[in-house]
């Protein structure tokens, strides 16, 4: 996730003080840093790809002075990570300079308008469409406030935006669907993605709303919307232990993680499909682009690996041949390849040298390859033909959580355009689990607010063993389920196909296992008949299901309960119990979460 920070004052501090904020916000993950100081003329930038320290080495040189700036950290969305994608951006007199968090949806009818009125880009990204939009205004005689206000009515997507200008000492900036907060102290003021960044300057705040503009002087401040009515917004005093900070006040960043969810699933699902319509629209991918598709393969390893095999849940369905390989057992595949073939790592880091080593046998054997992905510039995304990026956001913590449910929306819109590719117009079936997407953000947060689950791992914290068990669509996520249970809590935990318990886990199953059972709406009755196997020698059940579904309520000690969805979309939501549920297993258990013994954020080697 990218992270802004700007700094208004009189003095000369900006430039240290805007490092520091970047550094404090090093922890949202970003592959490139910038920032624009302005010192009576207009704003200087500065910015490098690669780490912070890379922007220090720039900036030792010719430290400017000045009490103005903005500052950027960037995670890659559009383009890769480079010194000329890195913000701040400017327009082409260079005398307005903005930086940006989000996604401006329509940047490419924005950039073609602009282009043809004869601006030059110099970056592949959307933000820069800002400052030349500016530029525009202020030609037409616009005050720097008058021109933002313009620019921002003409952006459709999500944004927090901030910029400066070489008219005047203010920072003008506002935020809609992308976090935005404005920090107060004597004689300086702050403006960051997150408190984290200016905490070593002050600990008062105020939560800027969606829709708010704020004009910040030396010495004051106005929030308004954006047709320029006042809004009042109370200013809150932050008593966060500094080292906390980067976690944004909860506990673990596993726990930050999964409640980002709702934000991380609007931002991969953004202007790539239409609930009302059925309409997918995959950037790289238009109608027609896989109709040479025969076959589909997914390789990954771990979580991803789960999703893979949902992936190929929806491939199948959607009548397109796919399969899911572990990476690590690719190579001794039999499975045919050829140019027929498509060949969809999936990946959160890109980085995964099982599934890179796939990919590159894939590649070598003719098959068209594609990664699924959360980093631009990985060498999955560089090495493979195309890349579908699942827009989840940086994750810290080795659990894999938010990019699982990013990784399941993208497989799902994916398999959406190859099945239409190969099959032909969209599904009556089709259309509702489109729309069945939209409400899913809504529905992740439901959870997030009622869930049960710490409760339930309290009740089962001396249980010898944990067994999940699901059907269809939901067997990866009772593979999931346990995969997150052992990950974190060190306990024993082993996910089956909910038929399969009869067929040899069963002889394990006592009063001390409780067996977490998922279900969906589908074939639920099948699932039941399992968990009375389990119930009749005496496990606790746990179903993780909707309310309302009185039969499943009737063979279970307890619920976990779920919004109604398509059975398709169940399993998104059921996990996010689930990861809920090991949260509070291994945080009851006092286990180092964020960084479970023997095991790697990104494996990279076979
Ligand atoms: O970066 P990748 O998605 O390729 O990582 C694959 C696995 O190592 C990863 O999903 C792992 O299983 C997670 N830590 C599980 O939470």
């Amino acid at each position: 996730m990218c992270g802004i920070i700007a700094r208004i004052g009189d003095d000369d501090s900006a430039v240290d003080e805007l490092i520091t904020g970047l550094e404090n916000l090093e922890y949202r993950g970003y592959d490139s840093a910038g920032v624009a100081i302005k010192n009576g003329g207009g704003p200087e930038v500065f910015k490098r790809q690669g780490k912070i320290s890379r922007l220090k080495d720039v900036l030792a040189g010719e430290v400017p002075d000045g009490g103005l700036g903005i500052g950027h950290t960037r995670w890659s969305t559009h383009g890769p990570p480079t010194d000329e994608n890195a913000h701040p951006h400017t327009d082409c007199t260079g005398e307005v300079a903005v930086v940006h968090n989000g996604i401006i949806e329509n940047y490419d009818e924005l950039r073609s308008e602009l282009a043809s009125r004869g601006h030059e880009f110099e970056s592949d990204t959307d933000t820069e469409v800002i400052p030349h939009l500016v530029e525009e205004e202020l030609a037409r005689g616009a005050s720097p406030e008058l021109a933002f206000r313009r620019t921002i009515r003409k952006l459709s997507g999500s944004y927090a935006v901030a910029m400066i200008t070489e008219r005047d000492h203010a920072v003008y900036a506002t935020r809609r669907g992308s976090p935005l907060v404005l920090g107060v102290s004597d004689g300086e003021y702050f403006l960051a993605s997150d408190v984290p960044a200016f905490l070593d300057f002050t600990e008062e705040v105020i939560y800027l709303d969606d829709g708010d503009v704020v004009v910040v002087r030396s010495d004051d401040y106005e929030i308004s919307t954006l047709d320029g009515q006042t809004v009042e917004r109370s200013v809150s005093t932050v008593e966060w232990d500094p080292e906390d900070a980067g976690k944004g006040g909860y506990d673990h960043y596993m726990l930050k993680e999964i409640h980002e969810q709702p934000t991380a699933l609007r931002q991969t699902l953004r202007g790539r499909a239409d609930g009302t319509t059925g309409e997918v629209h995959l950037e790289d991918f238009p109608a027609g682009s896989f109709e040479q598709v025969e076959r589909v393969q997914f390789v990954a390893c771990g979580t991803s690996y789960h999703a893979g095999l949902v992936g190929a849940g929806f491939l199948s369905g959607g009548g397109v041949p796919a399969q899911t390989f572990l990476a690590s057992e690719y190579a001794t595949s039999p499975a045919p390849v050829d140019e027929d073939t498509l060949v969809v790592g999936v990946t959160q880091s890109g980085e995964t040298a099982d599934t890179l080593s796939a990919l590159r046998k894939a590649n070598a054997s003719g098959a068209r390859t594609l990664a699924v992905t959360n980093v631009v510039g990985s060498t999955a995304a560089r090495e493979c033909d195309d890349a579908l990026f699942i827009r989840a956001g940086p994750e810290i913590g080795v659990a894999a959580t938010k990019t699982f449910s990013s990784q399941v929306v993208s497989l799902s819109l994916l398999a959406e355009r190859i099945a239409r590719d190969v099959t032909g117009s969209p599904t009556e079936e089709s259309r509702e689990r489109l729309a069945a997407l939209d409400e899913l953000p809504g529905q992740v947060q439901q959870i997030l607010d009622y869930s049960n689950a710490q409760k339930i791992a309290k009740q089962y914290r001396d249980s010898d063993a944990y067994f999940f068990i699901g059907r269809g669509t939901v067997f990866p996520v009772a593979l999931e389920g346990a995969l997150k249970f052992k990950e974190i809590s060190y306990e024993h935990a082993e996910g089956f196909a909910a038929g399969e318990l009869k067929h040899g886990p069963l002889a394990l199953v006592t009063p001390k296992t409780p067996i977490f059972a998922v279900f969906t709406g589908e074939n639920d009755e099948k699932t039941l008949g399992n968990v009375k196997e389990a119930e009749a020698r005496g496990a606790p059940i746990v179903a993780v299901a909707s309310e309302d579904h009185e039969e499943v309520a009737q063979h279970a000690d307890h619920v976990l309960t779920i919004p109604e969805t398509h059975p398709d979309v169940a399993g998104v939501l059921a996990n996010v119990q689930l990861q809920l549920l090991s949260y509070h297993a291994a945080d009851l258990l006092g286990r180092p979460i964020d960084k479970p013994r023997n095991l790697a954020k990104s494996v990279t080697v076979e």
